[in-house]
């Protein structure tokens, strides 16, 4: 069952443990990251593209996503993406044609939520969401994506993969 609007408390624990059941068992990052993309673009609903992308040498690079092919890299300077990282901050675009400096990269997207991806306090990237509704994302589900986000990180092996991609905060 897709899960509507914003996720209710009971939404989000039944996610929650879906989330742990797969990951809980795994510590390869590239795999949970995946995982958990996957996760978020079938079970949410009205979801047009869920992915990572990574910070490297002022840019953010692609990671695991779900969706059609996007852009591979973004400068660190642009997008909502790149905001997000300067700002630390989760973003709620509600119509993204009015977001200054917005990088199309899903031409059917009208709002978009960009959450930073913190590891050891620093930011390592961001986990992108898209939906082509008009005004999809709320407060609660910065919030509730924040912390499912979090236990990717928290149950994974995370410094190689940083290392390998020269991901830098
Ligand atoms: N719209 C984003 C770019 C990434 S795609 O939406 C997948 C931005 O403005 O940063």
């Amino acid at each position: 069952m897709k899960m509507s609007g914003s996720l209710s408390f009971d939404q989000f624990t039944q996610f929650k443990e879906k989330l742990l059941q797969i990951i809980s068992n795994e510590r390869n990052f590239v795999a949970n990251a995946g995982n958990f993309a996957s996760l978020v673009y079938h079970n949410l609903s009205s979801i047009s593209w869920a992915g990572f992308y990574f910070v490297s040498n002022q840019h953010l690079i692609l990671g695991p996503f779900m969706g059609k092919v996007p852009c591979v890299r973004i400068k660190i300077t642009e997008g909502v993406c790149g905001a997000s990282v300067r700002t630390k901050k989760p973003i709620i675009v509600p119509d993204v044609h009015k977001f200054p400096g917005y990088i199309p990269c899903d031409p059917t997207a009208n709002s978009e939520l960009v959450l930073p991806v913190f590891y050891q306090g620093n930011v390592v990237g961001v986990f992108d969401l898209d939906s082509q509704l008009y005004n999809r994302f709320t407060e609660n589900d910065a919030k509730n994506l924040s912390s499912l986000l979090k236990y990717v990180i928290d149950y994974s092996n995370v410094r190689p993969f940083l290392d390998y991609y020269e991901i830098t905060s």
